[in-house]
């Protein structure tokens, strides 16, 4: 077998249409978007496109979106760019906007135990510095937070509800209208890191009630470094890079035009795919999750059933270890990982699967398979791989 990229999660390859459009950006159309000439004024028209056309896509206003350098900036900008704004209200004594929506004041944030670090990291940051209190809502042994324990841990001085979208270790993905329905009552905004949804699940503002979305191009065929937070013009924002001004304001630094134009091209193309693609992974991911699960005696498979992304299969493989079943994968060509990559090199086992009720011991028997969106064919010989690999570092039996 050649080798088989199953860890799409992580990052993907940056598609050839994406490169294409970026390129004219980098060599020809090079100018600073803040520049007052004819160079200047091209790339700040390109940029104004992009913008566009990401706001279209997510049925926001150009306005509201602002780019960023990937997933991790996305979410530091919303919960401590929203955070701080409204502890600065509380300060003030006074909302400075009183007839705004989400302008009260406040010191408290909700969240939950399985987001990505930049989220959890996010918040730990806002409790030891500014004062913050945080409540993380637990999830069930599928990964899934239920609406009414959200609504339920909502203060008076709640300011931020910071939900992922979709897991990125065990594909579970929550009911965001539910959620965004549950706090619209009480004016709270809700974030939803979309980094891992996009692409898969629908993103559109009306459809979900968010007030702000985290997006990264380099899980969707654009460059690393490339990112878009979407933001409603309501929401207060506090900005993190002061400087220049670009972004409204929300986000100094000259602006990455090319990486614009790359992330609008791989958000409109994912978008355009999404539907049929979800539908034509998923089968291949449930046919491949049968043959595990009927094949391993030890699989079980993390994260929900149904309630998940169709290109991620995640499974723990007790009595063995996942590093070693990723080391046997690799060798029979396929690349995998254990869940995150960004605790890739640590031994800690997962907080995502220990906040699930999954023991420490098994948890780090963990191995994740993400797939590419253009998977069109099925995957039983990877199955197979996967029982051969398992056996390989499986204790024998006496
Ligand atoms: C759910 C989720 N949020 C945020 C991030 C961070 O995105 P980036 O790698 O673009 O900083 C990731 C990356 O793995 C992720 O999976």
């Amino acid at each position: 077998m050649s080798m088989l990229y199953l860890d799409n999660a992580a990052t993907t390859p940056v598609r050839p249409e994406v490169l294409e459009a970026m390129m004219p950006y980098l060599t020809r159309w090079y100018g600073n978007p803040s520049s007052h000439h004819t160079v200047g004024e091209a790339a700040a028209d390109a940029l104004g496109e992009a913008r566009a056309r990401v706001a279209r896509v997510l049925g926001l206003r150009a306005g509201d979106i602002v780019f960023t350098s990937g997933g991790t900036e996305a979410n530091n900008l919303a919960i401590k760019g929203i955070a701080i704004a409204a502890a600065l209200r509380r300060a003030d004594g006074a909302p400075r906007r009183a007839d705004a929506a989400h302008a009260h004041g406040g010191t408290h944030i909700v969240t939950t135990p399985i987001e990505h670090e930049s989220v959890l990291e996010s918040v730990a940051y806002l409790e030891r510095v500014h004062g913050f209190a945080a409540t993380r809502v637990p999830v069930d042994a599928d990964a899934r937070v239920s609406a009414e324990a959200v609504a339920r841990s909502l203060r008076d001085d709640t300011v931020l509800v910071s939900i992922g979208y979709a897991n990125n270790e065990v594909g579970t993905v929550q009911d965001a209208a539910a959620i965004a329905a549950a706090l619209r009552e009480r004016r709270v905004p809700l974030h939803l890191d979309a980094v891992q949804a996009a692409g898969w699940l629908p993103l559109s503002a009306a459809e979900l009630g968010y007030d702000a979305i985290s997006l990264a191009g380099h899980k969707l065929g654009a460059p690393k470094g490339t990112g878009v937070l979407g933001i409603r013009g309501r929401v207060p924002l506090e900005p993190l890079l002061h400087g220049g001004g670009q972004e409204r304001g929300r986000r100094s630094g000259t602006e990455d035009v090319a990486g614009a134009i790359g992330f609008a091209t791989a958000l409109e193309l994912a978008e355009a795919e999404r539907v049929e693609a979800s539908a034509r992974v998923g089968t291949i991911r449930d046919r491949f999750i049968a043959r595990v699960l009927e094949h391993v005696p030890s699989a079980r498979l993390t994260g929900d059933p149904v309630h998940r992304l169709a290109g991620t299969a995640s499974f723990t493989f007790a009595g063995t270890s996942g590093e070693a079943v990723l080391l046997e994968l690799e060798r029979r060509g396929v690349v995998s990982s254990s869940g995150s990559a960004c605790a890739a090199g640590s031994d800690e086992p997962s907080h995502v699967l220990l906040a699930m009720g999954i023991a420490p011991g098994v948890a780090q028997t963990a191995v994740r398979f993400t797939f590419p969106r253009w998977l069109n064919a099925p995957l039983d010989a990877v199955a197979d791989a996967v029982e051969a690999s398992v056996a390989a570092v499986s204790a024998p039996r006496r």
